[in-house]
């Protein structure tokens, strides 16, 4: 008798033996939809917030085969955590599926250890990548996004990732006192998605593409136990060029991989402009070609276009590349990165108006072929110039502003 009385005070509702079985049916609904509403509170819109969040999905571990000592004691612990706090948000973003399931194929199937995004200003790697992320996130046990930009001292770099992983941790082993680990261990220990744009803060102005800074140096060994090492996670760089190392890997190598951004297509170009209200454009070939598809380029071109509301016909007719002020800003800063030499040569290829070979390029540079080839490298891994075949290019709108300018 006292049982029913407890229960029914307990439930809210007078309990029997008759209506027992329903009245903890009712319970277990509402326990499940209090929890349920905590969950929906707990998770939070993906923006420019610092969080921690409760994977949505049970983490996809991979079966993977890996053979290095170090890992095999893992048993992967379930644990979820994010830092998107330096992530950017995503603006408008059209297109680029082929290039999406391409990343998520040697992301998830074939377990890449270490990918590069590489691509001129502008291109659209961070934009793809963030796009990438939201996609595969919930494959990883932890998930965090760094700007390079902030961290152009390895020390700091280093202690920020160690406290997130023993954040990580803590938040799942509350009683346990955490050691901390070397990077790699994490990477080992747990499948790890980290992404770090902005490769590029690494390296020296003034010097061939790819020299670290000071203090910058010790993020090559870091890359290279990323790529080397048996681990289960992966990482992604951002940036204009790979770092000068990962020539060194054998194209081949599944676990590494560098992936070159190329403009938008067509018809995403054309919903960017319709974006600005420009549309029916003839010829659009012809100003995706000037600009290589490159949607900050040419949201710079729609801008302008619009604020002087001039008639596109006209001005592709008449063979004009408009260069806009922020557009000139953005070229002006990859070029203050050129060494004396890059600027010169540079200069040299603005003057022909076709591509030309390196010997003839040789008869006009004071440089040796051998020099003259380091130098041509340099700037094809800035994705200023392009080759194809035996010939160098500047890509239309460099050369424009070559030569209107006095770089
Ligand atoms: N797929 C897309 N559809 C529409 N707009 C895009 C797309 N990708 C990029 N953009 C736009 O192009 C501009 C440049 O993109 P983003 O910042 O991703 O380039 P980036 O290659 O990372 O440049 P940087 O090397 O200077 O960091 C942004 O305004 C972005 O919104
Ligand atoms: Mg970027």
């Amino acid at each position: 008798m006292e049982l029913w009385q407890t229960l029914s005070q307990e439930l809210g509702e007078k309990v029997s033996k008759s209506n027992f079985r329903s009245a903890i049916q009712r319970l277990q609904i509402s326990l499940f939809s209090q929890n349920f509403a905590q969950i929906t509170q707990d998770s939070v819109n993906i923006s420019n917030i610092n969080f921690c969040e409760k994977a949505r999905h049970p983490p996809d571990l991979p079966n993977s085969n890996l053979t290095n000592e170090n890992i095999s004691n893992s048993k992967s612990p379930k644990i979820s955590h994010q830092d998107l706090s330096e992530m950017p948000d995503l603006d408008l973003f059209y297109n680029r599926n082929n290039e999406l399931e391409n990343l998520n194929n040697l992301i998830l199937e074939n377990k890449c250890r270490l990918i590069t995004i590489t691509g001129i200003s502008g291109i659209g790697k961070t934009s793809l990548a963030v796009k990438l992320v939201s996609e595969i996130n919930h494959h990883f046990q932890s998930f965090i996004w760094l700007n390079l930009a902030n961290y152009q001292n390895f020390t700091d770099f280093k202690e920020h990732l160690q406290e997130f992983f023993l954040e990580s941790e803590n938040l799942n082993f509350p009683n346990n006192n955490q050691k901390v680990l070397s990077l790699t261990k994490y990477l080992q220990k747990y499948r790890c998605l980290i992404v770090l744009d902005n490769v590029n803060y690494l390296f020296c102005k003034g010097e061939l593409a790819g020299k670290y800074q000071n203090h910058c140096e010790e993020y090559c060994s870091f890359f290279q136990d990323g790529a080397k090492l048996v681990h289960q996670s992966c990482l992604i760089l951002i940036g204009g060029k790979a770092p000068r190392e990962f020539t060194q890997f054998k194209p081949k190598n599944n676990y590494i991989c560098n992936f070159p951004l190329t403009g938008l297509d067509i018809d995403a170009i054309r919903l960017i402009f319709k974006d600005y209200g420009i549309e029916n454009i003839n010829n659009l070939e012809t100003l995706i070609n000037y600009y290589q598809g490159n949607p900050l380029y040419l949201k710079s071109v729609a801008n302008l276009i619009q604020e002087l509301d001039v008639n596109m016909t006209d001005l592709l007719t008449k063979d004009v590349i408009l260069l806009p002020e922020d557009l000139k800003d953005n070229l002006q800063q990859q070029i203050n990165r050129l060494t004396a030499i890059e600027k010169q040569v540079l200069k040299l290829l603005a003057q022909e108006n076709k591509p030309v070979n390196l010997l003839s390029l040789s008869e006009k540079s004071q440089n040796s072929v051998g020099d003259l080839l380091n130098i041509l490298t340099s700037l094809k891994r800035r994705c200023l110039i392009e080759q194809k075949d035996n010939f160098y290019d500047l890509i239309p709108v460099l050369r424009e502003y070559v030569k209107q300018s006095n770089i």
